[in-house]
């Protein structure tokens, strides 16, 4: 049987690969999920991770996180840039080869990569290098995330908001085109939360490693919650959080104050404005006024670091009428990966891939000569 295009969603925090599904009665969602994390072995005298380091061997993802004590962790991706190809290659090839168990040389119906907005362009050529040159894949493409969010929602025309682990973009797009100058982005996401969650936690436990501060992320995502309103009000909600150890955390009002820094950066330090509200504000106002209604009537809400609850009735009541996000969905930290897989499985795509014989003729800028957006 042909196999399906296979779908990679590399991000800052979470890599999401799986095949497009044939059918898409049911609710599809990436079959791999593991973090953008490499581990290399610790030099530790006398041990056996000696013979490990001398080899230089990588673990990657969860197996990393286990192996934590004996590795140096490092995620290769920074605000939805790759920082190290190499790494990024290797993480890719334990995906493909050692968890999905394929061949890159076999996948003959195309890879599909995802890629954030305002990403510099040479990124985008290195991504088509490593494919075509690391791995001698047969075709393959790059969409980008917003874009995929509209699709994985049939819709033609929206404002797309993504919040992850890096940053948040907001990105218009009508009947299908991106609205390239009125893009907006911001390094603010998911990662800030933690760190900020991080700090407000130091005075009743101290997290110091890269595997420990994986509990901070674990509260962050099991307890913390966006209030309604901006204010200074006192909110009676409280937790408790066990740690693996048995320490138990008590919480209060650390559980919205972490994520307030998602409408409110100037808590960490940055300028008035830098928030998730002012990019869907600051991407409307840029907008033509006649494309202005679609896009606020079409917010759509989506990535890990809009999961919180009250996440869209804050964004909501900070728009206050500007734009109404829909109704969010369960899924949406995985829109861009379900978007790219509907996207490549459309006939009408059969002719968007980028052969390896055009890579060959033209080499990586023939991904802006066939640009998808
Ligand atoms: N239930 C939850 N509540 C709050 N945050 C969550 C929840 N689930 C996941 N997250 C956060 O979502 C972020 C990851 O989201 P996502 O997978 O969209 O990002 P990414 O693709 O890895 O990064 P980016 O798109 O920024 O490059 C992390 O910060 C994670 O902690
Ligand atoms: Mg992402």
């Amino acid at each position: 049987m042909q196999p399906r295009p296979l779908i990679i969603d590399l991000g800052t925090y979470t890599t999401k690969v799986g095949f497009s599904p044939q059918d898409f009665s049911q609710q599809a969602l990436p079959q791999l999920m593991v973090p953008t994390l490499v581990g290399q072995t610790k030099l530790l005298p006398g041990r056996l991770s000696d013979v490990n380091a001398a080899s230089g061997q990588q673990y990657f993802g969860f197996e990393a996180l286990r192996r934590s004590s004996v590795l140096s962790l490092k995620y290769p991706m920074e605000h939805g840039i790759v920082m190290d190809w190499d790494e990024i290659g290797e993480l890719l090839n334990y995906c493909v080869r050692d968890c999905m168990k394929c061949d890159f040389e076999s996948l003959t119906s195309g890879i599909m990569l995802t890629e954030s907005p305002l990403n510099p362009k040479r990124h985008k050529e290195l991504m088509t290098q490593t494919l075509f040159e690391s791995f001698n894949v047969p075709k393959m493409q790059i969409s980008m995330n917003a874009l995929n969010a509209l699709y994985s929602e049939a819709l033609q025309s929206g404002l797309v908001l993504e919040c992850g682990e890096g940053l948040t973009s907001c990105v218009p797009i009508v009947d299908g085109y991106v609205l390239h100058q009125s893009v907006q982005r911001l390094d603010l996401g998911g990662r800030d939360v933690n760190e900020h969650l991080m700090e407000l936690l130091k005075h009743k436990v101290v997290f110091s490693s890269t595997f420990e501060r994986e509990f901070v992320r674990d509260i962050k995502e099991q307890c913390c919650f966006v209030r309604e309103c901006a204010g200074d009000g006192v909110v009676s909600e409280k937790k408790r959080y066990q740690l693996p150890d048995g320490r138990i955390i008590d919480l209060s009002q650390e559980l919205h104050e972490a994520p307030e820094v998602l409408f409110n950066s100037t808590i960490l330090g940055r300028d008035e404005g830098q928030n998730v509200q002012n990019l869907v504000v600051d991407a409307l106002a840029s907008c033509e006024v006649d494309c202005r209604k679609v896009l606020s009537q079409n917010l759509i809400v989506c990535g890990g670091g809009s999961m919180f609850r009250g996440f869209s009735e804050r964004l909501a009541s900070e728009l206050a009428g500007k734009a109404t996000p829909l109704k969010e969905k369960p899924y949406r930290r995985y829109m861009s990966w379900i978007g790219a897989a509907v996207l490549a499985s459309l006939s009408s795509f059969e002719a968007k891939w980028i052969t390896k014989g055009e890579y060959q003729e033209y080499g990586s800028a023939i991904i802006h000569k066939k640009a998808l957006y």
